[in-house]
């Protein structure tokens, strides 16, 4: 049984927060919203408790979680070593979308850092996630609210499609702001680097820690190579997905509707606004992600794309990137990873 609770984004109330928090801390799964994406959280130091997030999910449990605290004075709880550099960072960014990878504390799970001897942290910006964290006393660790290998969930209706049934609570603070996943910012190695781009940007970072490296398990360009079942698939959605870069991107975007279009197929395009009304024209079902100058309406909308053209059962999704400045590096990866193909024109 899931029940799902409505509660106010900005000013919880705290006998709803209360409600959750105990269930958290009777070793239940809650899903609630952070600033990023939905997370399914579970008592951190439960082992039994962390348990359920990888059943629930459906996740390989090779696939460490994310700890969330309600504060960085928190932070000795679940790591050790802690540099200097990483309460810098905290000053900088947290709460907010920034994940750091430091030593981890003996006391977190195996399951929580699949046996790795560091642990991923973060303090989530959204007030509903800080205020249940708070109150339920306990770190919290929390993937992605969502069956594994589906796109993430931005709104509570995307949770409740995966995971209803399978979950005890749903926090329901509406759609989240950012709509992308943290930035995780790998610090047990020397010198940082980005593990998986997020909310908070290369740019951002590089103004604290000068140049950063993007670690790559597997690079942008490799994925044009044919070697599809070689491939992690991730923040997918059921529909193939072609990704579109490079300077002609729109003229092989449009060239390839028409090809699938001419084959009988049903195809969807996640189009900026400036270039929707040329692909609605040419008969594609579009869903708007906001203007392509304003990357943060892109992000905020990338997954719920990716949801609805699912739900309108088209057989093929086509994307073009936005870039690798600002957030355009995470909105590229994210669609790097769900995409089955990339065209580079
Ligand atoms: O915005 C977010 O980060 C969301 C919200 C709910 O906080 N959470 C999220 O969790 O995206 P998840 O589980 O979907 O992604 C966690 C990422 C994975 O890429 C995982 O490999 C990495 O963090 N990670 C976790 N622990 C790690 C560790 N000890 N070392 C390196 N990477 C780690
Ligand atoms: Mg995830």
């Amino acid at each position: 049984m899931t029940t799902r609770i409505i509660v106010d984004p900005l000013h919880p109330q705290p006998d709803l927060i209360a409600q959750a928090a105990r269930t958290l801390q009777h070793g239940g799964l809650v899903a609630f919203p952070t600033e990023t994406v939905y997370g399914l959280g579970a008592n951190a130091l439960d082992p039994g408790a962390v348990a359920k997030i990888f059943s629930a999910k459906g996740r390989p449990s090779h696939d460490p979680l994310i700890v969330h605290l309600s504060s960085p004075t928190d932070l000795p709880r679940v790591a050790r070593d802690i540099p200097a550099l990483a309460y810098t960072l905290a000053d900088a960014f947290w709460p907010g979308p920034l994940t750091l990878v430091l030593p981890r504390q003996p006391a977190v799970p195996d399951l929580v850092t699949s046996g790795l001897e560091t642990v991923a942290v973060r303090v989530p910006a959204h007030p509903v996630a800080r205020a249940l964290i708070a109150a339920a006393g306990v770190p919290v660790a929390a993937p992605s609210a969502n069956r594994f290998g589906h796109t993430s969930p931005t709104t509570a209706e995307h949770v409740l499609h995966d995971l209803q049934g399978r979950v005890d609570v749903v926090l329901d603070g509406g759609p989240t702001t950012l709509g992308v996943e943290s930035t995780v910012l790998d610090l047990s190695t020397t010198p940082a680097r980005i593990l998986r781009p997020g909310g908070v940007t290369r740019e951002q970072l590089e103004r604290l820690l000068g140049p950063i490296a993007l670690f790559h398990t597997r690079t942008y360009e490799e994925k044009g190579l044919p070697s599809p079942g070689l491939l992690e698939k991730h923040y997918a959605p059921r529909a193939e997905m072609i990704l579109f870069s490079g300077a002609g991107a729109l003229a092989q975007m449009r060239s390839h509707l028409a090809a699938m279009q001419a084959a009988g197929r049903l195809v969807g395009v996640m189009a900026a606004d400036e270039d929707a009304a040329d692909f609605e024209a040419a008969g594609a079902r579009v869903y708007r992600l906001g203007s392509s100058t304003r990357l943060e309406e892109i992000a905020r909308n990338l997954y719920a794309a990716m949801r609805a053209l699912d739900a309108a059962g088209v057989d093929v999704i086509l994307c073009r990137n936005f870039g690798e400045s600002g957030l355009g590096l995470a909105i590229r990866d994210r669609l790097t990873k769900a995409a089955t193909r990339v065209v580079t024109g």
